[in-house]
């Protein structure tokens, strides 16, 4: 079946967050850190993930593709356009786990790549967690090169009244 990419509606942002939530389970930091600490602020980690997702939207809706399948959307990728740095940079993306592994991911990043140099940009940008044996296969197979490894780090802070 054909897999057709398109530009982010507003009612697709309710699908693009809960495939989010389901997908990054394993591969966020936000779930890392609950591991550690568990639900900071009565908020869980899916809460914190999938407002990532808001803010990509905010930033850059434009830039933001989903992917149908039969009418459905079952992945998308989120992109930033930095024209003053000649960047484009890729926050986030996924694909429903029923879907994967035939290729959607991969379009869905060439896609937003033929995007950034339609919009004149000389660069693409993409993160993968040390975790994610996925995407270190993936993005250097369509051409990025690590430049790169970071280390995230968490503490708890304790309360002013026991300092
Ligand atoms: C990353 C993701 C979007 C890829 O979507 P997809 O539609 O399955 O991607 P594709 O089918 O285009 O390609 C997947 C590639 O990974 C490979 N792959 C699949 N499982 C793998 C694994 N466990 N280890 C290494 N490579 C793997 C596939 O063989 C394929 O490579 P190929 O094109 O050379 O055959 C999807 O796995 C996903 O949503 N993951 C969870 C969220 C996530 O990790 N997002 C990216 C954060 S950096």
């Amino acid at each position: 079946m054909d897999v057709h990419i398109r530009t982010y509606r507003s009612t697709d942002l309710e699908t693009i967050k809960r495939l989010t939530v389901e997908a990054f389970d394993g591969v966020s930091i936000d779930r890392n850190i609950e591991d550690q600490f568990g639900p900071i602020n009565h908020r869980d980690w899916r809460w914190r993930k999938a407002r990532h997702i808001d803010f990509d939207v905010q930033r850059d809706a434009d830039g933001v593709f989903v992917a149908e399948l039969a009418g459905q959307v079952v992945g998308y990728i989120t992109t930033f356009r930095d024209r003053d740095a000649g960047m484009g940079v890729i926050p986030n993306l996924a694909v429903d786990s029923e879907q994967r592994g035939r290729g959607i991911g991969r379009q869905l990043i060439e896609f937003a790549l033929s995007n950034f140099r339609k919009e004149g940009l000389t660069h693409a940008k993409i993160e993968t967690l040390d975790q994610n044996d996925v995407g270190q296969g993936l993005y250097p197979s369509l051409g990025f090169r690590e430049v790169a490894r970071q280390i995230h780090y968490c503490m708890e802070l304790e309360s002013p009244k026991n300092l």
